[in-house]
């Protein structure tokens, strides 16, 4: 029997490359469409290491609609797409609107006209907690209201999710799930992939790991005064691996016909509130590295505290994530000690 065939855009990137050892592990047959714009194609070289199947890949732009013509026809038979190839900097996203109103909601266009033209099954569409923006009661459900994005990286996850639910309302033949993520962070076991920043990282944890190897003289922690119990924000971090986990239970759903609805929303997180104060703690012990940290003021645009109700993926989906922040903490610290080992 062959293999089912699986478009994974964005493929190279960090949750992208996750994602494609899960799917090559459960027997899928994954065709890559990646720009490398924050990305490598050694990237390839870990997903091979880890699977022992080097996947099929294509260096080309999704806003380029006679390049995805082109894929299709080159690799018949995609029964799902899954899409993770879109900027995601929210800072930069503030500087440069245009760039990230036409990078992620083209490509989400050009994707939706090749599932109606090719007769996909089963779109996944990676979307964000930002949609909830600041909740009024924690956990947030798939119900709890969607609030006014407060930046256009945030707008784009929310057109989106209103681009992909029009399509299928006007009876478009194809079923989606978008999944919501909390905070992604860790890597592989393996340390073989893992997040790859480029310059001075903006997210926890990369400049977490960079602090403790010595790259980052000390970590700022974005304010202590907010209504939390030690100060610091709180967050929902989920360990990349099980987040890529949903995503091959997501397509699968799709392509066996088993959605109970042509467009399902879930959250993935784990259901933990953890502060970035904990965090840093439970990094120390899992590690036994220091991270030289100081408090310095709030970053403008923060979300005060945010975690997930994932009751919806854990008995819908049947997926859970289970693995223990201390073990993420520690595949965090050993990738970061693998990117230092190959610039030596
Ligand atoms: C943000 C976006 C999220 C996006 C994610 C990845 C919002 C509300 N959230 O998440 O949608 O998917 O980036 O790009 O737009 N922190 C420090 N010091 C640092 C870095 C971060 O204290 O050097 C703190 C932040 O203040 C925050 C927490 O760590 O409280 C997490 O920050 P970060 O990793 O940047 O993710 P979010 O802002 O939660």
């Amino acid at each position: 029997m062959s293999k089912t065939r699986i478009l994974v855009t964005g493929g190279t990137g960090y949750i992208g490359s996750h994602t494609t050892v899960e799917l090559i592990n459960a027997g899928f047959d994954v065709v890559i469409i990646d720009n490398l714009s924050n990305s490598n194609r050694e990237v390839l070289d870990g997903i091979e290491a880890i699977t022992g199947v080097r996947p099929a890949f294509i260096e080309g732009d999704v806003n380029d609609l006679s390049t995805l013509d082109c894929i299709f026809q080159a690799y018949p038979g995609i029964e799902g797409i899954i899409n993770f190839a879109a900027s995601k900097a929210v800072g930069e996203s503030v500087q440069k609107p245009l760039l990230y109103y036409r990078n992620n909601l083209n490509s989400l266009m050009n994707l939706l006209e090749m599932v109606e033209k090719y007769n996909v099954k089963g779109f996944v569409f990676s979307s964000s907690c930002t949609v909830y923006g600041e909740p009024d009661v924690n956990p947030v459900t798939e119900e709890s209201p969607i609030k006014p994005a407060t930046s256009p990286y945030g707008n784009t996850k929310q057109i989106s999710e209103e681009i992909i639910t029009d399509t299928i309302r006007s009876g478009a033949n194809f079923n989606a799930i978008i999944l919501r993520y909390f905070n992604p962070v860790g890597a592989h076991p393996s340390a073989l992939i893992g997040e790859l920043p480029l310059g001075v990282p903006q997210n926890l944890i990369p400049y977490l790991t960079q602090t403790a190897i010595g790259i980052r003289k000390e970590l700022s922690v974005f304010g202590n005064d907010y209504d939390t119990p030690d100060g610091s924000c709180i967050r929902d971090f989920i360990n990349v691996v099980d987040l890529a986990k949903a995503h091959v239970i997501a397509v699968k759903r799709m392509i066996e016909g088993k959605s109970l609805d042509c467009i399902e929303i879930f959250n993935l997180g784990t259901g933990n509130g953890v502060s970035v104060l904990e965090l840093i703690d439970t990094f120390e012990s899992a590690t036994g590295v220091k991270v030289p940290h100081k408090i310095v003021g709030r970053r403008e645009g923060d979300i005060e505290k945010v975690w997930a109700n994932p009751k919806k993926a854990n008995e819908v989906l049947g997926w859970v994530a289970d693995t223990p922040l201390a073990d993420t903490m520690v595949s965090a610290w050993k990738w970061q000690q693998h990117l230092a080992e190959k610039k030596s």
